[in-house]
């Protein structure tokens, strides 16, 4: 058979929705300025999917940054991978800077976080050792747990007793290979909002010998006092051994890094292939991510309007009888019971007729009968923001329990 011919009858979890009215749902474009209020089909929308969490993505001294910076170097400096050609003065000011502030000995930086975790994987464990993983893990992980060549255990998402029956299965293994044992978790999970239960895991350490991974791409910036992320606000930084963020969620830009002690990392910028043969961060990327974790430190009130919009938003939609799941973080999944089809078209209603642009979330994502919309409020978002949602919330709930949405196509209601 051709490759080609089977794509045309397989096109996946996702592109089997590729039918759907066309940049609406998937790749729409929202357009104007990175804020609260933005253009969607030529109008002005509420939007709440962009994972801008402390404003910074068009903060007047990031865009400045950014510009100046832009001007000055341009976009192709340095050129080549970072071993090569690639290093600058400014890479390893960013990434000391990093570790200072996560409370790492060493850090490397990585020009995408999706490649950067994956590689990360694949560079610190061999077919001898074992890696046990939420079961809620990110691509990225679950692509860099692919690449393993030794046994793998998922334990069902936050689920302690058994995470605890699959380290004790992979002692059994690495007793007879020799290896170690790699636990993989995240901070904040990005679709329901869950913390890891990182001081559950690190409790382990004291019965098992393992070392843990945390990617915590939506709790750096927004967790912890000084927002260095969920191992600060959990107090078990120190037992994460290997520590990850990206700059694509509060940093608002590109890249990301990864923290450790100064060996893992030293051994980590010699072996991680997504960084050895790629080209590294471009200088506008990196001085802009020095501007960003300066305001990011000296800004608090950054972290502390996006926990009063959090606050705000969630208790309200919970008041208003909405199910949030069980989120602790900024990112607010509202859950509802029915089809594709009424999920599809309560979201067109919130974005027609009440101006709420909001993700939708769909299988293979969650379970196939659940509808998530999920928010994710920011700093620059207002108290009036919120309560214009919970409103179009409370009405579009009243229309669904009706029965309003239970159409086989996705059509636009009216008001
Ligand atoms: C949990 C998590 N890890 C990793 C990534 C990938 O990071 P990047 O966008 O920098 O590739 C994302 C999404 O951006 C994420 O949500």
């Amino acid at each position: 058979m051709d490759i080609f011919e089977k794509l045309k009858v397989e096109q996946g979890d996702l592109g089997q929705h590729a039918h759907l009215p066309k940049d609406y749902f998937m790749f729409p474009k929202l357009e104007g300025e990175l804020a609260p209020r933005m253009q969607f089909n030529g109008k002005e929308v509420l939007t709440w999917s962009l994972n801008n969490y402390l404003g910074l993505g068009n903060h007047p001294e990031v865009r400045k940054a950014d510009a100046d910076a832009a001007a000055e170097w341009g976009l192709a400096y340095p050129m080549g991978a970072r071993m090569m050609s690639g290093n600058s003065v400014y890479h390893i000011e960013l990434e000391e800077k990093l570790a200072e502030f996560i409370d790492k000995e060493s850090v490397m930086l990585l020009n995408y976080g999706y490649q950067g975790v994956l590689s990360i994987i694949d560079a610190v464990v061999d077919r001898k050792d074992v890696i046990v993983y939420d079961a809620e893990s990110h691509a990225c992980i679950v692509d860099g747990v692919r690449l393993h060549m030794g046994k793998r255990f998922v334990f069902p998402h936050n689920n302690i007793e058994n995470l605890e029956k699959q380290l004790q299965r992979a002692e059994k293994i690495v007793a007879e290979t020799g290896g170690g044992i790699l636990v993989i978790t995240e901070g904040v999970f990005g679709m329901s909002g869950n913390m890891g239960k990182l001081r559950e895991i690190a409790a382990l350490k004291e019965r098992y010998e393992f070392r843990l991974l945390v990617d915590d791409a939506h709790g750096f910036g927004t967790m912890g006092e000084t927002g260095a992320g969920t191992g600060e606000e959990l107090g078990v930084q120190d037992d994460i051994d290997i520590y990850f963020s990206t700059f694509a969620k509060s940093m608002a830009s590109i890249g990301a890094f990864v923290g450790g002690n100064k060996q893992v990392i030293d051994y980590m910028r010699y072996t991680v292939r997504s960084q050895i043969f790629a080209k590294t961060l471009p200088m506008p990327l990196v001085i802009g991510a020095i501007k960003r974790l300066e305001l990011l430190q000296t800004q608090p009130e950054l972290k502390g309007n996006l926990w009063k919009v959090v606050n705000a938003l969630q208790s309200g939609l919970r008041e208003h009888g909405f199910d949030l799941g069980t989120t602790k973080s900024p990112v607010t999944p509202v859950l509802f019971k029915g089809g594709l089809g009424e999920a599809g078209n309560m979201a067109m209603d919130l974005r027609e007729n009440y101006n709420i642009f909001c993700s939708m979330v769909i299988y293979p994502v969650v379970p196939k009968d659940v509808i998530m919309l999920r928010l994710i409020p920011t700093a620059v978002h207002t108290l009036e923001d919120v309560h214009e949602t919970i409103e179009a919330f409370a009405a579009v709930k009243e229309k669904l329990d009706a029965g309003t949405y239970k159409r086989e196509e996705i059509i636009a209601i009216t008001k």
